[in-house]
């Protein structure tokens, strides 16, 4: 049987349509409801769902809701990508070891909302992509997978990202079918 999928992301969502078009993804949710990804899912016929932490009384009860969805959903694997909150205890509870996240550089080094920029702007010679487990730190959960990205002499800080958002593109169906999410048929 194959894992059923909820995406979470916060904006552009380009992770999110490399996956959509690859596997079935039950539904994406954001926590943002002008953000670009719900109209990506639109056209891709993914049922989406958007509300906002502000619309609660606190993050419990934020959480709460999601927690209803997957539960409505009977997702398997919760996957992060360019979602920008930190996940709590009461979503983190119900479902670690049940989700994942896709980090825009080789961790440990660089955690944080900034991983490309930061790596860039240190100077280092070559940066990368992970994807880990999700635990209750940022950026600190189990490595699932990571691949190094070298810094080329020609590169700009616009080049040097779109070769760690190619290799994202590429991590994350490998990743996920290694999970057992199936592929469309
Ligand atoms: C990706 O670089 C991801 O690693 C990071 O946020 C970015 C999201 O991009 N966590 P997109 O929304 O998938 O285009």
């Amino acid at each position: 049987m194959t894992k059923r999928i909820a995406v979470f992301a916060s904006g552009n969502g380009s992770n999110f349509q490399v996956i959509a078009e690859q596997f079935p993804v039950a539904f994406v949710f954001s926590d943002h409801r002008d953000a670009y990804v719900l109209e990506r899912a639109k056209k891709l016929g993914v049922p989406s769902y958007a509300f906002e932490l502000k619309e609660f009384d606190n993050k419990t009860a934020y959480e709460e809701a999601i927690i209803d969805l997957l539960d409505k959903h009977e997702i398997d694997l919760v996957v992060l990508a360019g979602y920008m909150k930190i996940v709590a205890s009461p979503l983190l509870a119900r479902y670690e070891g049940r989700m994942i996240n896709i980090h825009p550089a080789y961790l440990p080094e660089f955690p944080g909302a900034h991983g490309i920029e930061d790596a860039w702007y240190a100077g280092v010679e070559e940066s990368g992509v992970t994807i880990h487990w999700v635990d209750s730190g940022v950026d600190s959960g189990k490595i699932i997978r990571q691949e190094r990205v070298p810094r080329l002499e020609s590169d700009t800080i616009d080049t040097f990202e779109e070769r760690i958002h190619a290799m994202e593109y590429r991590l994350y169906p490998e990743v996920l079918e290694s999970l057992g999410v199936e592929r469309r048929r």
